[in-house]
C-alpha cells in the first residue's frame, strides 16, 4: 500500500482540505513510492499567517536558545541518517553512499550555521567621519531578521539545498515556508519530521507541498512573504523574479560550466576530476562539468584517458552505488537523448555512451563538437560531456563566456600566471584551479552570474541574505 504524507502547516501534520494527493514515482523502482499533499491557497494563507505570529517570538529568544533547537535537530537528522538517505535513494535515485553523505554533509551544514550565527555581530559607526558631521551621533548597526522566508529546494539535493535556506533563515530569526521539490517531498518531509521532534514552536516552519498551478505563483507573490531563497532551474528562478516584485531573492539556477584544458595540464588529475565532475549522480548538478574546452594539442591524449575512464564508471541502480543512476524521469531522459541525437547528426563523434535503457543513459562521451551543436550550449542534466577543441586559450575563454551560464569554471593548467589569467577572464561565480566545479565545503561563497543566479549562497552569505541593516543613532548629548 502506497503511504500518504501529510503535509506540515501552521504546527500540525495535516491532510489537505483539497483532498488531492500528487503521486511520487522512483526514478529507479518506476513505482509510486508515495503520495503528498495538493494544498490549497488557503492553507498557503494558514502557513504565511502563522509563520508570521511565531516568527515574532522567535525573533527575541537569543541566539544561543535559537541555536539549541538546531543542535537538536542537526542531533534528529544525525539518529535518522539511514532512513532518510533511503528516502532520498527511493525517491530521487541518488546512489547510496551519496544519499548518506548528503544527510552528514546536512547535519555539518546545521551546526555550522548555529556556530557562524553565534560568532556574527553588528557594527557601531560615529558621524564625525563626514564632513561636518559630529561624534555625538553614535549609529548602532544591527542585523534583524527580515521576516518569513520562502525557502524553495530542488530534487537533487532534497535535504542538503533545503537545510541550507532553513538553517540560516532560523538562525536569522526568520520563519520558514519550506516548499520541497514535489520530486524530493518525502525526503523534506523526513527531515521536517526531525525537526518537529525538537519541540520548535509551533507554526514557525511550515512545509508545503501542491501543484505549480495552484500554489506557485500564489506564493511567489504573497504579500506575508519576504525573502525568496531558491535552487532550480533558470526558467523558474527567471519567472520568480518576474513575480516578486521588491522582495529580496537569492537565486542558484543552471549551469554550463566549463573545463578549460590547456596545454601543459596534469591530465591524469584533469580526467580524474572531468569524469567525476561530469558524470557523479548522473550529471544531476548544476555545478556538473558540462563542457570540455580542450587546446587541441592535447585533445587526442585526453581524449584516449577520458575514454577508459568513463567506460569503467558504475552503471545503474542506485542501491548498488552506481555513479551513473536512472535520470529523475523520462522525460529529463528524453532531453538529454535529444541533445545526443542532434550532436551526431550534426557530425559529432560518439567516443562512448549513447545507449539507453528506458531513463537510464549509459554516460556518453561526444568529441569534434562544435558550436552549431545544441549541446555546446545547453545544460543536459544528464550524463552527455561534449568536448570542444580550441586552438588558443583566449579561443577557451571566449567560448566559456559566450554562453549565457556563469556558475562556475575549471582551469587545468600547471602555470599558475596562467591559471589566474584565465580565472580573470571568465565570467563565472567561482573558478576552480585544477580542480572540479562545486559547491562545497558548505562554508564558501556559492554564487552564479549571468542566468546562474543572482546573491551569494554559503552559510555565512545566506544568514547575511536572509537578515537586513537596522540603524538606531544615538543622538548623545
Ligand atoms: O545542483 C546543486 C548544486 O548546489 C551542486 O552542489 O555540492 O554537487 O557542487 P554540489
Amino acid at each position: 500500500e502506497v503511504k500518504v504524507y501529510p503535509a506540515y502547516i501552521a504546527g500540525e501534520w495535516r491532510f489537505s482540505e483539497s483532498q488531492e494527493t500528487i503521486a511520487i514515482t522512483s526514478p529507479w523502482k518506476a513505482d509510486v513510492i508515495g503520495r503528498v499533499q495538493a494544498l490549497t491557497q488557503d492553507e498557503v494563507d494558514q502557513s504565511i499567517a502563522a509563520s508570521k505570529a511565531a516568527q515574532r517570538v522567535w525573533a527575541d529568544l537569543s541566539l544561543g536558545e535559537r541555536g539549541d533547537y538546531l543542535n537538536q535537530w542537526a542531533s534528529e537528522l544525525e539518529k535518522d541518517r539511514e532512513a532518510i538517505a533511503t528516502a532520498v535513494m527511493n525517491e530521487v535515485g541518488k546512489n547510496y553512499n551519496d544519499a548518506e553523505k548528503e544527510v552528514t554533509r546536512t547535519v555539518d551544514l546545521i551546526r555550522y550555521t548555529v556556530q557562524e550565527a553565534l560568532h556574527m555581530h553588528g557594527e557601531s559607526v560615529r558621524g564625525d567621519g563626514f564632513p561636518g558631521g559630529s561624534k555625538d551621533k553614535l549609529g548602532i548597526i544591527e542585523r534583524v531578521p527580515l521576516g518569513v522566508v520562502l525557502a524553495i529546494a530542488p530534487f537533487n539535493y532534497p535535504v542538503n539545498l533545503a537545510a541550507s535556506k532553513i538553517a540560516p533563515a532560523l538562525m536569522a530569526g526568520n520563519g520558514v515556508v519550506f516548499k520541497p521539490a514535489t520530486q524530493g517531498s518525502i525526503s523534506g518531509i523526513k527531515m521536517i519530521e526531525a525537526l518537529d521532534r525538537t519541540g520548535l514552536p509551533a507554526g514557525l516552519l511550515s512545509l508545503i507541498t501542491g501543484r505549480g498551478s495552484v500554489i506557485g505563483d500564489y506564493l511567489t507573490e504573497h504579500p506575508g512573504i519576504n525573502m525568496i531563497s531558491f535552487t532550480g532551474s533558470t526558467k523558474t528562478g527567471k519567472h520568480l523574479s518576474q513575480k516578486s516584485i521588491m522582495i529580496p531573492l537569492v537565486l542558484e539556477l543552471g549551469g554550463k560550466d566549463p573545463a578549460i584544458v590547456c596545454e601543459d595540464a596534469d591530465l591524469d588529475l584533469t580526467t580524474q576530476n572531468i569524469v567525476s565532475g561530469a558524470f557523479s549522480y548522473s550529471g544531476q548538478r548544476c555545478t556538473a562539468v558540462k563542457r570540455v574546452l580542450v587546446d587541441d594539442k592535447v585533445a587526442d591524449q585526453l581524449v584516449a584517458q577520458l575514454k577508459p575512464a568513463v567506460e569503467a564508471l558504475a552503471v545503474g541502480s542506485p542501491v548498488d552505488d552506481s555513479t551513473v543512476v536512472p535520470l529523475i524521469d523520462e522525460k529529463a531522459a528524453d532531453f538529454v537523448q535529444g541533445l545526443i541525437d542532434d550532436a551526431l547528426a550534426k557530425g559529432a563523434t560518439l567516443i562512448t555512451g549513447n545507449q539507453r535503457q528506458g531513463n537510464l543513459l549509459a554516460p556518453t562521451l561526444l568529441d569534434n563538437v562544435t558550436e552549431d551543436m545544441a549541446v555546446a550550449w545547453i545544460e543536459p542534466f544528464g550524463p552527455v560531456l561534449p568536448i570542444i577543441r580550441v586552438q588558443t586559450t583566449d579561443a577557451a575563454i571566449a567560448i566559456a563566456n559566450k554562453s549565457n551560464f556563469g556558475l562556475q569554471a575549471s582551469v587545468f593548467t600547471q602555470d599558475i600566471d596562467k591559471a589566474l589569467e584565465i580565472a580573470n577572464a571568465v565570467e563565472v561565480g567561482t573558478v576552480q584551479v585544477n580542480g572540479r566545479p562545486e559547491r562545497g565545503p558548505d562554508n564558501f561563497p556559492f554564487l552564479g552570474v549571468k542566468s546562474s543566479g543572482m546573491g551569494t549562497q554559503g552559510v555565512h552569505n545566506s544568514i547575511l541574505s536572509m537578515s537586513r541593516e537596522k540603524l538606531t543613532v544615538m543622538n548623545l548629548r
